[in-house]
Formats: structure tokens, C-alpha cells, sequence
């Protein structure tokens, strides 16, 4: 016998299980199938994101600003702390326990809103009338036939391999082997400038680790504004201490028992050969859809093997709606969990909407980085005429208080209505600054609106306060 359901979404990444609470939340019968476990081999809901992604990495990432702080930022404050040491298990204790609190809040928010959870993997298996018949090979060994009017593929995505190497995770690592190394590696290979080459370099950087990462790109951070990269690269260079190569050629990659060996040109330079204890790959990942059925239902994959969308998530197919990772655009969260929002009320009859032109980035390095809308580079391309307005953290009262003077923010803003076309920072908080832009930009406001928006005092809003009037040429403090 098949159980019956409304909604049935397969992944419980934060697309899926968003999607899945919003549904029950909307009155539909709804399960959600995923296949993680955690290390006892029960289901861990949450997906990359909680389980391997955006939580550990920020957890290890405090830790280790944290020690880098103790050692080198406490003493300008009159701390005195003698030896600093790193107790790398306890800090990856701390991590799990992070993590099992994020992932066992979501078991208990499917209680709380009815949802079913399957633990296992889910596949399209036929059409049976008006339902999608799905499979779910469970953890336990068994098998469950489910029905559904309405299917959601929240499968999301996993490493891109690296050509020339496997992934072991004992020297070659992926996102899940670089946020559990177990001692700090001497010499660390990062191959991939992105978002998370830099954030986890940055991690174990802190913790002592030699970094070099190896970006096969020219340019660093292509998708940031220009300056904003310049400047990213000057202090994760400069004061991080990580070495960067761009423009970088990888000719070779020799996996021994215990190290790694690269052979990588930079430019049109002479081939080296660097030897590193741990390597990690970061170079993009890949949409999840390997066992997912699409072929024995139709389902449209694209070149790249996304799941083929259009702008409110439906597939070729009636009914089936895939989010997240899986299909096109950026590979965040946040995208992810607003797209399950907006399908989840489709099927509902509702008619929601999601800005892609206001989805904010935030890299976690030091400093952080953090943008909204287009950059100076796309303006100029685009030919929009812009004005902007730019301030410098070292002129914020709060920043030099806290001490993290480096960055700035820049309002970009159309020449003619004042309208804000981005909003780009680098600097201390700018995961948290970004915010007010993006209810900025939602609102289709002007430079001149934040300008005369009272900002407390002191506070780094203050920066993008300041950003706006520089868009008139009026900033008070700099
Ligand atoms: P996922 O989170 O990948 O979830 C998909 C789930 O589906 C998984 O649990 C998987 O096991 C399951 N699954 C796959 N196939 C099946 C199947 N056939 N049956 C059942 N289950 C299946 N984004 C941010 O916005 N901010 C960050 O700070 C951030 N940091 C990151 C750090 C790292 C190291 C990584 C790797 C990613 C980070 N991301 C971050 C990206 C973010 O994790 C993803 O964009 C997000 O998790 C995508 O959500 P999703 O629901 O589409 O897929
Ligand atoms: P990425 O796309 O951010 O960066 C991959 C980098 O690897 C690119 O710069 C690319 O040019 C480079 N590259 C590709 N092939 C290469 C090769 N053969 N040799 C050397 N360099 C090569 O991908 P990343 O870092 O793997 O992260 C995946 C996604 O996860 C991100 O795009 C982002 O969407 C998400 N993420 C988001 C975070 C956040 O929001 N703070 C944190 C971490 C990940």
C-alpha cells in the first residue's frame, strides 16, 4: 500500500524543508524525504547547509577568529592572556553540537507543523492518474511506495571533482573533509579563490596552517564589485596571511600516503611543484540528480544537469516543482528557502513573488564581504549612468571602538531618479549592514530616502548612512 500525500518534497536542505513547513503551514498533507544521517545514523534534517555548509563553516570560523583575536587583537585592549593554545577536538565538539542543535530544531519543527519525514532516498518511479508515484529506499533497509499530487526537488548539490584527484577526505577534502580536519594540517592546498576556498583557508589560516590557494580564474572574486575585491584580496593577503595565486594551471595533482603534490603554473610563469599536507577542492559544485528518477518520468534536466526551471520553479512536468541548488541560479540558502516559500503558496493558488535582483551575498572571511544588486563593473557594461557615494570604516566611531577600522561601504545609485542600483561592502559586520540595503533596494528606495533616515549612534550603520549622502556629495565625516 502507497501512502498519500498533497506535497512530497524530496531533500531537506533549507530549500526543501522550508518548502515542506510552508506547505503543511498552507493546510497540504506533506512529507519530505532526505537521505543525511548524522553520525549515529539517524536522520539529520537540514541539508549541505546545516550539516556540512553555512552553520559549521561559521561556527569554525568564530572559533578560529576567536584564538586569532586572543592572540593578536587582546593585547591592544590592555588583555593580557599569556599563552594562547588551540584544542582543535574541542573545537570541532563545539561545531557538532552547533550542528545537531540546528538539525534536531528542524526534526522538531516537522513535529510541530505535521510534516512526515522519510529517512532514506527518494525517486520518481511512474505517473498513476493525477499522482507522481515516488520510492523511498529507507536508511532502515526497507522500501516505501508514496503518492503525491504535487512533488517538490529540493535534492541540492554536491562538490565538483577536481579532474586528476578523488576526493578522500583524509588528504584530498571537500567541504565536509576541510570542516572536520582533526589537527591543524602544517601546509594547506586550497584549489578554488570562491566562497569557500576563502572562507575555510581563512579557518585554518588563523589556526597556524601555511595556506595557499590556487584560483585558475585572473581575476579574484569575478562576481564582487572590482574595489571591493582589491580590497578583500589586499587584506586577506596582507593580514590574514593567505597566499593567493590567480590565473593559476594545474597540470598535475599526486596523491601520496601522507601528502599531496601540485604541479600548478601561474600565467605563462614556469610549472612548481608544491607539496601540502591536506588539499582541499573548491571549485564549484554540481546539482544532485544522480538516482533522482527524472528519466523514468521525463524530467527535463539542463546541459549543465540542473533540474530545468522557469522563474517560479516549474518543470516540464505538472505538478513537479524543483528549488534550491538543483536548479539555476546562485547557490545560497537563503534563495533556496524563499523559492520553497513561493512554490509551496503556488500550489496553494497564491501568487508570491521573488526578487532575484535583491538576493545579498555575504562572504564570512576577514573582513567580511557583502553586496546587493549590481556592481560598478555591470553598471559601466550595462551603460547606466550611476552616481556614487563611498565611506570609509577608519572614519566610524563605532569601528575604531570595536576596533575593526578596514573597508568601506558604496552606495551605487542611478545618475537621473536616485534610485539604489547596489550596495557593496567590505568591513566589519557587513553580513548584518547588508540587510538595510536589501530592505532598501525591496522598497525601490533612493540614496536620498537613506540619507534622511535617522541611523544610531554610534553604530557601522552609520558607514552606509554615510555612503548615501556621498551619492549627493554631502558625507559630514570624511
Ligand atoms: P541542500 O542543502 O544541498 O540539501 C539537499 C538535501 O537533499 C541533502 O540533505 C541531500 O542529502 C538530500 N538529497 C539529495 N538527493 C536526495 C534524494 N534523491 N532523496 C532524498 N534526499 C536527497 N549558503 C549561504 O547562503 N550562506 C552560507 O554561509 C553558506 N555557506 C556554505 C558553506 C559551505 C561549506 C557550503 C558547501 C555551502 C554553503 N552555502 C551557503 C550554500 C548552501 O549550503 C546551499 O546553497 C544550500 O544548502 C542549498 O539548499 P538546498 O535545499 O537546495 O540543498
Ligand atoms: P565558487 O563558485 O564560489 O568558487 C569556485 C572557484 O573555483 C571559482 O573562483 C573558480 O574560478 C575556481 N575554479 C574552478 N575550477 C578550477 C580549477 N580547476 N582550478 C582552480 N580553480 C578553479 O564555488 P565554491 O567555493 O566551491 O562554493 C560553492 C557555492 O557554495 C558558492 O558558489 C556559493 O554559492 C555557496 N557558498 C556560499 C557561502 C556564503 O554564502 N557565504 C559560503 C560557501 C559556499
Amino acid at each position: 500500500m502507497s501512502q498519500q500525500f498533497d506535497v512530497v518534497v524530496i531533500g531537506g536542505g533549507p530549500g526543501g524543508y522550508v518548502a515542506a513547513i510552508r506547505a503543511s503551514q498552507l493546510g497540504f498533507k506533506t512529507a519530505c524525504i532526505d537521505a543525511t544521517s548524522n553520525a549515529e545514523g539517524k536522520q539529520s534534517l537540514g541539508g549541505t547547509c546545516l550539516n556540512v555548509g553555512c552553520i559549521p563553516s561559521k561556527a569554525l570560523l568564530q572559533s578560529s577568529e576567536n584564538f586569532h583575536n586572543a592572540q593578536h587583537g587582546f593585547a591592544d585592549h590592555g588583555i593580557q592572556v599569556g599563552t594562547v593554545k588551540m584544542d582543535v577536538a574541542q573545537m570541532l565538539k563545539r561545531k557538532e553540537e552547533i550542528i545537531a542543535k540546528n538539525t534536531g530544531g528542524i526534526a522538531f519543527l516537522f513535529r510541530k507543523n505535521k510534516v512526515t519525514p522519510f529517512h532514506g532516498t527518494g525517486s520518481f518511479k511512474a505517473r498513476n492518474g493525477d499522482k507522481w508515484v515516488l520510492e523511498a529506499k529507507l536508511a532502515d533497509g526497507k522500501t516505501e511506495t508514496i503518492e503525491a499530487t504535487h512533488v517538490i526537488v529540493a535534492t541540492g548539490s554536491s562538490v565538483r571533482q577536481l579532474p586528476g584527484t578523488t576526493i578522500d577526505n583524509k588528504l584530498v577534502l571537500d567541504n565536509e573533509g576541510a570542516l572536520a580536519i582533526p589537527e591543524v594540517p602544517k601546509r594547506l592546498g586550497v584549489v578554488g579563490a570562491g566562497v569557500i576556498g576563502l572562507e575555510m583557508g581563512s579557518v585554518w589560516k588563523r589556526l597556524g596552517s601555511d595556506v595557499t590557494v590556487l584560483e585558475a580564474l585572473p581575476a579574484f572574486l569575478g562576481a564582487a564589485d572590482e574595489q571591493v575585491a582589491r580590497e578583500a584580496l589586499k587584506f586577506m593577503t596582507k593580514e590574514t596571511g593567505l597566499t593567493i595565486h590567480t590565473g593559476v594551471k594545474i597540470s598535475e595533482i599526486k596523491t601520496g600516503k601522507k601528502d599531496v603534490k601540485v604541479t600548478y603554473a601561474v600565467g605563462e610563469g614556469e610549472a612548481t611543484t608544491a607539496t601540502f599536507d591536506k588539499l582541499i577542492v573548491a571549485i564549484g559544485r554540481v546539482p544532485n540528480t544522480a538516482g533522482l528518477g527524472a528519466d523514468a518520468v521525463g524530467l527535463k534536466l539542463s546541459d549543465r544537469g540542473q533540474v530545468e526551471v522557469d522563474d517560479d520553479c516549474r518543470t516540464n512536468l505538472p505538478n513537479v516543482w524543483a528549488i534550491g541548488d538543483v536548479v539555476r541560479g546562485p547557490m545560497l540558502a537563503h534563495k533556496a528557502s524563499e523559492e520553497g516559500v513561493a512554490v509551496a503558496e503556488r500550489i496553494a493558488g497564491q501568487h508570491p513573488h521573488v526578487d532575484f535582483g535583491v538576493i545579498p551575498w555575504v562572504i564570512y572571511t576577514n573582513p567580511e564581504i557583502a553586496w546587493v544588486g549590481k556592481t560598478e563593473q555591470q553598471l559601466k557594461a550595462e551603460g547606466v549612468e550611476y552616481k556614487k557615494g563611498q565611506f570609509l570604516f577608519s572614519a566610524n566611531g563605532r569601528a575604531l571602538a570595536l576596533g575593526e577600522a578596514k573597508g568601506f561601504v558604496k552606495m551605487l545609485a542611478d545618475k537621473k531618479t536616485d534610485r539604489i542600483l547596489g550596495v557593496h561592502i567590505v568591513g566589519p559586520f557587513a553580513s548584518e549592514l547588508i540587510a538595510e540595503a536589501v530592505v532598501a533596494m525591496e522598497f525601490s528606495a533612493s540614496s536620498e530616502d537613506i540619507a534622511r533616515i535617522v541611523h544610531a549612534h554610534p553604530s557601522l550603520s552609520e558607514a552606509l548612512h554615510e555612503a548615501a549622502l556621498g551619492c549627493d556629495g554631502r558625507t559630514l565625516h570624511s
